[in-house]
């Protein structure tokens, strides 16, 4: 038992080369098709939780701020950690990210990471990475990928109780360092969540059904480029995942368009220097920023590239990290 009932955790965002959007089912939110990432060593969330016996509710402090307004999906996450653990008291989270919040960056994904870790902790209980990773995945699907640390992958699994859903290291960061170079064009707070978004997507673009036919062989084609280092298909499969999630988000109705013209002028810098033969390719989510993923050789000549554009309000450059740990020091 933790006496204090109070941890904390830290875990990384994780950027998806071959990207996940649809679901297949909601209440455990298991995802339409597998994806593949790499997870980041620099985009962090810190998160402690404490439960506590005054509290009439659970409470949500983000990066220094009370936010009642997001805390209900929160507050619906620890429920199910309270049932296990057999804890009826509610809970202060307070969590920090280093980099914008909500703004296409991963946020949900290393926040739920770190939330589930410091939570399960918190409760007294010591989950396994893969149950840890499960438990992650039912805030955020991504999440479930940032448990891990290197190149992580994430199966669709076909059962309907998502036992065979899970995600799991595919090679350790050490067997390829890849970098990241991220152009933040725009830090506002994306307009449409991904859940909304993922079911619309579904229902409405007539080219859902070719992006989950077509998953399959991506994640064959990814694996095998990430086990050979072999760049030019990483670039070329991380590129073509990229296009066809935004394709299928654009022919939503109502469209969902997160680039901006800034996103757009980037793919073209982007694209051009790898002709010129620099190691590098780029990719976007559910935002306008683009993740430019290179050859550790060629990371400062991209980063200076990106900088040039006019429009791009700051650039993370960063190397790929670990998977969430419990932090001892609770402050
Ligand atoms: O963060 P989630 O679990 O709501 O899903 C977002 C999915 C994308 O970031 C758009 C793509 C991906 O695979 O990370």
């Amino acid at each position: 038992m933790n006496e204090t009932m109070r941890a904390k955790a830290r875990a990384h965002a994780n950027i998806a080369l071959v990207k996940y959007w649809g679901k297949r089912q909601l209440k455990l939110n298991l995802p339409d098709v597998g994806s593949i990432s790499l997870t980041l060593e620099g985009l962090t969330t810190e998160t402690t939780v404490h439960f506590d016996l005054r509290l009439t509710h659970d409470r949500l402090i983000l990066n220094g701020e009370e936010r009642p307004e997001d805390s209900k999906r929160v507050s619906e996450f620890l429920a199910g950690i309270r049932k296990t653990a057999g804890l009826s008291c509610f809970a202060t989270v307070t969590s920090t990210n280093n980099f914008p919040t909500g703004a296409g960056l991963a946020s949900s994904a290393s926040g739920f990471a770190a939330l589930a870790l410091a939570a399960t902790r918190a409760a007294g209980m010591d989950l396994e990475d893969a149950e840890l990773s499960a438990l992650a995945r039912q805030g955020s699907a991504s999440a479930a990928r940032s448990i891990f640390g290197g190149f992580v992958e994430m199966s669709r699994g076909k059962k309907i109780n998502g036992e065979d859903c899970n995600a799991y290291q595919l090679a350790e960061r050490e067997h390829w360092p890849l970098k990241v170079v991220v152009g933040i064009t725009s830090k506002a707070r994306k307009s449409v969540g991904s859940t909304e978004g993922m079911l619309s997507s579904a229902k409405t673009s007539p080219f859902y059904k070719s992006w989950v036919d077509t998953h399959p062989a991506d994640l064959s084609s990814m694996r095998d480029a990430i086990a050979e280092k072999d760049f030019g298909r990483l670039a070329e499969i991380t590129e073509s995942s990229c296009l066809k999630m935004h394709s299928v988000m654009m022919s939503t109705r109502p469209s969902l368009i997160f680039w901006n013209g800034v996103t757009v002028e980037l793919m073209h810098v982007l694209t051009a220097l790898r002709k010129e033969g620099v190691g590098v390719c780029y990719t976007m989510d559910a935002g306008p920023q683009v993740k430019a993923i290179c050859l550790p050789e060629h990371a400062s000549r991209v980063e200076d590239a990106m900088r040039s554009v006019a429009g791009v309000e700051d650039i993370l450059a960063t190397g790929m990290g670990i998977g969430a740990c419990h932090l001892k020091d609770v402050s």
